[in-house]
């Protein structure tokens, strides 16, 4: 087997990784298993790309766990799901802490039942004075949602007086955010075949590398990310800038 770390330059290692876990429910019904069984298995990859996200120095990882529009799944399912976070994090914590990652949740955080509600927060204060990979939990997430709420927040300091609607700055949006204090992600990945956002980070992806690829998420593995980010080490990332003009200023 090839060594795909060492092919990796350690001086441009994305800051931010995002990730859209997809493709649990094929990836059982090909194994001729019921779709939760993907999701169980989805969880080992989470361990595993958490693990290796620390090991490359990588300081986000915001993982898409479950969207609101997910809620419209069959009840079944959606309770499942809810079952296995409140598990996970359970089971996941004390490794989480002994490895220096932070956890942190995005999304409508009141619209979880409330034994995950609790075991997430109980998780982000175990894990809060923690300095590693910040782990960031996309939970009952929607980006339209987010950025509806960014500007209900925005239009109230307006009727309030606190700001001059003419004089907001696109720090002043940011800020109100649910991902106010995360950098945006210079990488995000969708595995199991679908090119679509699916309603995630719409704001904060205006500049991602965006990386698909087929494997399905409970086979995505550490391989698979350095991969990918060999792949993303292999871009120009001009910003709307020449080629000339990024080459000149590398060099
Ligand atoms: C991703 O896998 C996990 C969640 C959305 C919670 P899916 O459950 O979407 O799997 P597919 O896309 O149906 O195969
Ligand atoms: C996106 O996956 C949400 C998560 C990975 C949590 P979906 O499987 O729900 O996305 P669509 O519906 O196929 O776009
Ligand atoms: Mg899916």
């Amino acid at each position: 087997m090839t060594d795909l770390k060492s092919k990796i330059d350690p001086s441009r290692i994305p800051s931010h990784i995002a990730i859209i876990m997809d493709g649990n429910g094929r990836w059982a019904k090909e194994r001729g298993q019921e779709r939760v069984y993907g999701h169980y298995e989805g969880v080992v990859s989470v361990r595993e790309i958490v693990n290796t996200c620390g090991e490359l120095g990588v300081k986000y990882l915001t993982l898409y766990a479950f969207s609101t529009e997910n809620w419209n799944r069959p009840k079944a399912e959606v309770d499942a799901l809810m079952e296995l976070l409140v598990n996970t994090i359970r089971k996941e914590v004390d490794d989480l802490k002994k490895n220096n990652v932070k956890l942190h949740v995005i999304g409508d955080f009141a619209s979880l039942p409330e034994v995950c509600q609790k075991e997430m927060n109980e998780g982000m204060e175990i894990t809060g004075e923690n300095t590693g990979l910040n782990l960031v939990l996309a939970l009952s997430y929607s980006s339209r949602l987010e950025i509806l709420n960014a500007s209900k927040a925005l239009a109230s300091k307006v009727a309030k007086g606190e700001l001059l609607a003419e004089n907001i700055t696109e720090e002043d949006f940011k800020s109100c955010l649910d991902t106010c204090n995360f950098p945006d992600p210079e990488l995000m990945i969708r595995t199991s075949g679908e090119s679509r956002i699916s309603n995630f980070l719409l704001y904060q992806l205006a500049y991602a590398e965006l990386y698909f690829t087929p494997v399905h998420w409970p086979d995505f593995r550490k391989d698979n990310l350095f991969e990918a980010v060999l792949d993303y080490q292999k871009r120009e990332r001009r910003f709307g800038k020449t080629s000339d003009q990024i080459q000149k200023t590398t060099v």
